[in-house]
């Protein structure tokens, strides 16, 4: 059973991607291409240019592959970009995330790896952050629940 990585063709994911391949396992990536580029994929893995927004494309892509674990890199991630532009990030980041949550449930994925952002920290008063440090972000891509 494949693994589904959307945003694959990005900085992250395509370092994960290539990670995944060369442990042997089958990858699957979905992704719009509006920031990656195919040529990142190395190991010949197989892509799906797709829009996560679409979920009649989504459904057709859990049905035909049944990927029972997700790792979901697909966002927009420019933090001044996030402030003179809001509504992207919270339709991108936010309303794409949940449309890809409910596809995975309704097809029974058991594993979902979100990759979120240091920008929910904002600037820790210690300077650097840790999994602990309180969640403060001052910019729209770092929400306070992310
Ligand atoms: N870059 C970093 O240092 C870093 C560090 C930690 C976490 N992250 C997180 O990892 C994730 C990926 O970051 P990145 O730096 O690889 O970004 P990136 O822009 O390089 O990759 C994002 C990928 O998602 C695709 N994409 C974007 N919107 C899409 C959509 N609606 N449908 C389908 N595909 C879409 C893009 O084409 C691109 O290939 C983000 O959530 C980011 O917050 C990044």
């Amino acid at each position: 059973m494949p693994i589904l990585v959307t945003g694959g063709c990005g900085y992250i994911g395509s370092h994960v991607v290539r990670q995944l391949s060369e442990a042997g396992l089958e990858v699957i990536v979905y992704d719009n291409l509006s920031t990656g580029s195919a040529e990142a994929l190395v190991n010949g893995e197989r892509l799906i240019v797709g829009e996560l927004s679409d979920t009649e494309m989504l459904e057709q892509v859990f049905r035909a592959h049944s990927p029972k674990t997700v790792l979901h890199f697909a966002a927009a991630i420019v933090a001044p970009e996030s402030v003179s532009d809001p509504l992207k990030y919270y339709g991108n980041n936010t309303c794409n995330t949940m449309n890809l949550l409910r596809t995975c449930v309704k097809f029974g994925v058991e594993r979902f790896i979100f990759s979120s952002t240091a920008a929910v920290y904002g600037l820790p008063e210690e300077g650097v952050a840790s999994e602990e440090s309180p969640t403060v972000p001052i910019n729209p891509m770092g929400p306070p629940n992310s």
